[in-house]
């Protein structure tokens, strides 16, 4: 009898801390959702995959195919199909009787005679893209990682520590044509312009594609003018004109995933730029990657950490729609942005996001704290890769509108709208999470704090307007 009586106490005790801890959450939660100020408001928004979307595709091809090898991207050119191969095969010897900075692969030595392309190379991504964030991770690497990752941030053999050898089945080994100093260059003009040693570039006057010979005589040109061989006296041999250098197709390979590749998440590939241009307005008016991102042929490839660049890509509005001085009614207004300027969603890849906020201002102009909402436009996916939590991108025409609802504090005289742009973000996370747990072990995690500290600094403001509550109000 004692026992029983024992238990039941016991129990009763134990559900008296089970309602009071289970209560006591319940009711933080409900002050929270309904009391606090929300920080973070954002909506289940899962844009559709690009089957769903009206295609616009300029060749008039089936608007879904994917450039492989007996697609009509490969019967445009077949040298292009085999042209970013993983890796790119080693260079080889080179011919006897080149100098010494015609036989070298280093951006430097193209850089000699090539000084502009060099200099525009150096700011780009395509060089940063064998930093801290790449290294951090490559520490201790299996083969497999490397080449899984190195296809597309540092794809030349030269850059490779260690090759497969070429017979089937061959196990990977050292190799002797590695070099450290090429392989942190990143993508370097090789990885785009050198084949066996053989420069390829696009067509110019002097070199129309497909003319190993002269063209045509010209009125008052002669047999010996400029045109006779058009490789003639040029280092390096010359080079092959290929009219792909001005496709977008030229840029596929690395900025889309192929069947088979990488996650698809709601139907959506982690990365599909290429296919994403080729169903909007300006690809139908012949505007390519090339046109926005090598501008008169620079080499600087801006993108999402460039703000003048972003700033071409978007408009934003703000505006005021209560000023929330009377009882009950809240202070609301709105910021719009419409992707104008931007041939694939805004932004593209699930790395960056591009952060719609509005808070509240003292007379000071100092924000108050607690009255910050925001909207966040790109596409989220777990850490793991194993759910898409939203996807907000914007296509071209476009809008994304933050919907601001808050008590007005009571020093609020103004609002701060702006277009924050965070780069990195999803990396950012990846990097965080990875230190957390020691991922990539004490060599790997000093590095990839490098890479951490670099994705939080990278963010900036790229539109930004205060807007005055006082002269509103009547
Ligand atoms: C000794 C000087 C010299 C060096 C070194 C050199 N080039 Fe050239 N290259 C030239 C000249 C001259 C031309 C022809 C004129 C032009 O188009 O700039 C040329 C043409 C080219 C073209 C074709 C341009 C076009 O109009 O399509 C490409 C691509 C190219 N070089 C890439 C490279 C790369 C990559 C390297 C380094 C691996 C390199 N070059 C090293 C002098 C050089
Ligand atoms: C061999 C693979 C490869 C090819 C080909 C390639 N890219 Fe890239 N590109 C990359 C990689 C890798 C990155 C990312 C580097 C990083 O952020 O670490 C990148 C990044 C970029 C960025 C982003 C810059 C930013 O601010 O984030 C732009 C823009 C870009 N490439 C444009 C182009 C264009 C245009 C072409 C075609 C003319 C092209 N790329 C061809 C591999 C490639
Ligand atoms: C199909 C080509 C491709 C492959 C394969 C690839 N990447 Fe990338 N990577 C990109 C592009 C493109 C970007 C830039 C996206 C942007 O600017 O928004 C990028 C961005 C990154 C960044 C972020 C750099 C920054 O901007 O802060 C890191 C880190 C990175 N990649 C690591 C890796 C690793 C590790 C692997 C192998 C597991 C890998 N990548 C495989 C194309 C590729
Ligand atoms: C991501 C690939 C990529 C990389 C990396 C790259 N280029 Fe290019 N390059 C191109 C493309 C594409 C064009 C054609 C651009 C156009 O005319 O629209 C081009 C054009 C050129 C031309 C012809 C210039 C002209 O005005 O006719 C030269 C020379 C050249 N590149 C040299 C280099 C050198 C040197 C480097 C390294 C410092 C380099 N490229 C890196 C893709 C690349
Ligand atoms: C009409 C101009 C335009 C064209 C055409 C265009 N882009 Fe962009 N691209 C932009 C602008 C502006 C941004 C910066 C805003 C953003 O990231 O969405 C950008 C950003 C990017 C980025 C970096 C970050 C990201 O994930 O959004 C990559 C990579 C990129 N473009 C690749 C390409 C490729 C590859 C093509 C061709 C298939 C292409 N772009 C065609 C204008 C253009």
């Amino acid at each position: 009898m004692m026992d029983r009586k024992r238990v039941e106490s016991a129990l009763n005790v134990v559900l008296g801390i089970v309602i009071v801890v289970f209560g006591g959450i319940a009711l933080k939660s409900y002050y929270e959702n309904n009391f606090q100020p929300k920080t973070f408001k954002q909506p289940e928004f899962h844009a559709p995959p690009l089957y769903k979307v009206e295609a616009k595709v300029p060749d008039g091809t089936d608007p879904d195919a994917r450039p492989e090898a007996d697609s009509p991207h490969a019967a445009f050119d077949p040298w292009l199909a085999d042209h970013f191969t993983a890796p790119i095969d080693l260079q080889g010897e080179p011919p006897q009787d080149w100098t010494e900075i015609e036989a070298n692969l280093s951006p430097e030595s193209c850089g000699t005679c090539h000084p502009q392309q060099l200099s525009d190379w150096q700011t780009s991504w395509h060089h940063l893209g064998m930093g801290p964030g790449m290294m951090g991770q490559l520490v201790d690497a299996n083969d497999g990682m490397v080449k899984a990752c190195q296809r597309c941030h540092a794809p030349n053999a030269e850059q490779y520590p260690r090759l497969k050898g070429s017979e089937a089945g061959a196990a990977y080994q050292e190799n002797p044509e590695f070099d450290a100093d090429l392989r942190v260059q990143g993508l370097t003009c090789a990885g785009c312009h050198v084949r066996e040693w053989t420069r390829y570039g696009p067509e110019s006057d002097a070199h129309p594609v497909g003319s190993e010979t002269a063209p045509e005589l010209g009125e008052g040109e002669t047999a010996d003018s400029e045109w006779a061989d058009p490789n003639e006296g040029i280092p390096h041999g010359g080079f092959v004109a290929k009219a792909a250098y001005k496709e977008a197709v030229f840029c596929e390979r690395c900025h889309d995933f192929r069947e088979g590749e990488g996650k698809v998440l709601n139907e959506k590939k982690l990365q599909e730029t290429y296919q994403e241009w080729r169903r909007t307005e300006a690809a139908a008016e012949g505007k390519t990657c090339q046109t926005c991102h090598m501008p008169d042929g620079a080499h600087t490839f801006k993108g999402i950490h460039d703000k003048e660049f972003v700033q071409t890509g978007f408009e934003a509005t703000a505006e005021l729609k209560r000023l929330g001085d009377k009882p009950l009614e809240p202070l609301e207004a709105e910021l719009t942005i419409t992707n104008v300027g931007v041939a694939h969603r805004m932004p593209s890849y699930t790395t960056p996001r591009i952060v719609l906020i509005i808070e509240q201002l003292d007379e000071g102009e100092a924000v108050i704290e607690g009255t910050k909402q925001a909207f966040f436009v790109g596409r989220e996916t777990t850490l793991s890769l194993s759910r898409e939590v939203y996807d907000t991108r914007i296509l071209p025409g476009e809008s994304r509108t933050l919907m601001y609802s808050a008590e007005r504090a009571e020093a609020a005289t103004g609002l701060s709208a702006r277009v924050e742009v965070w780069p990195d973000e999803q990396y950012r996370k990846n990097y965080e999470n990875w230190l957390s747990t020691n991922m990539y072990g004490d060599e790997g995690s000093a590095i990839l704090e490098e890479a951490h500290e670099a994705a939080t600094n990278s963010r900036y403001i790229a539109w930004e307007r205060s807007v005055d509550l006082a002269s509103q109000s009547e």
